[in-house]
C-alpha cells in the first residue's frame, strides 16, 4: 500500500485513443465507496465519462478539462444533496477521490484531480453536458488514462521533518 500512495502523481499527458473498460471504472468507483464518511454517510454519487464524443464536449467547453482531451475518461464524485449530507461530507469525497487514485496507480492508470472551482459557471456548463440534476453537487473531477510517458510515476522527495511535531504544537 505505501508503495501505491509513493508512486501516485498527477498524470496530465495520456496516450490518445486508449479505452478502459467499463469493469475497470466500477472497480475504482468500489475503491472510492470504500473511504471513510462521517457517521457512516456515504454521501457520494458517481459518473464515469468514457464517451469519446462528450469528452470532446467537455474539453470545448470546459478549458480546465482541454489539457486532459487525450485522457480515456473522467470519473466525477459527486454529493448526493437527497441523502441529507452532513457538514463534514466534502471530507467524505475527498477521501473517496483520493481511494480513487490510488486504486487507479495500483493498476498503473495515470489519473489528476482536476478542481472545481466555480468562479465562472464551468460546474454548470459541466452539469449541463453530463444532465446532472440539481439534487447532486459537482465536488471532484479525475482524469483517468494510460500515462504517455514513461516517468509518469517519477518518484518525489518531500521531507517531513518541518511539518511535524510530536504531542503539542
Ligand atoms: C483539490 C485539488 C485540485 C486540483 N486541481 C488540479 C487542476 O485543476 N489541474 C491540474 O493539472 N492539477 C490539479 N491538481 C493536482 C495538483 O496540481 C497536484 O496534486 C500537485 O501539483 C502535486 O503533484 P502530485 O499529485 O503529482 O503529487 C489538483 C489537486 C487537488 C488536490
Amino acid at each position: 500500500m505505501l508503495d501505491i500512495i509513493y508512486k501516485r502523481r498527477s498524470v496530465r499527458e495520456y496516450q490518445p485513443n486508449c479505452v478502459i473498460a467499463k469493469e475497470v471504472y466500477l472497480e475504482l468507483i468500489k475503491a472510492g465507496v470504500m473511504a471513510p464518511s462521517a457517521r457512516n454517510g456515504q454521501p457520494w454519487s458517481f459518473i464515469c465519462v468514457d464517451d469519446s464524443e462528450i469528452i470532446k464536449e467537455l474539453a470545448e467547453k470546459v478549458p480546465m478539462v482541454n489539457r486532459f482531451r487525450d485522457a480515456s475518461g473522467f470519473i466525477l464524485v459527486l454529493l448526493d444533496l437527497t441523502k441529507n449530507p452532513c457538514p463534514l461530507a466534502h471530507q467524505d469525497l475527498a477521501a473517496a477521490t483520493q481511494n480513487i487514485m490510488l486504486a487507479a496507480t495500483a493498476m498503473n492508470i495515470g489519473t489528476c484531480w482536476i478542481g472545481l472551482k466555480d468562479t465562472v459557471g464551468r460546474i454548470e456548463v459541466i452539469k449541463e453536458v453530463l444532465n446532472i440534476s440539481d439534487d447532486y453537487e459537482l465536488f471532484s473531477m479525475i482524469a483517468v488514462g494510460m500515462p504517455k510517458n514513461d516517468d509518469a510515476f517519477h518518484q518525489v522527495d518531500r521531507p517531513i521533518d518541518e511539518l511535524v511535531k510530536f504531542n503539542r504544537g
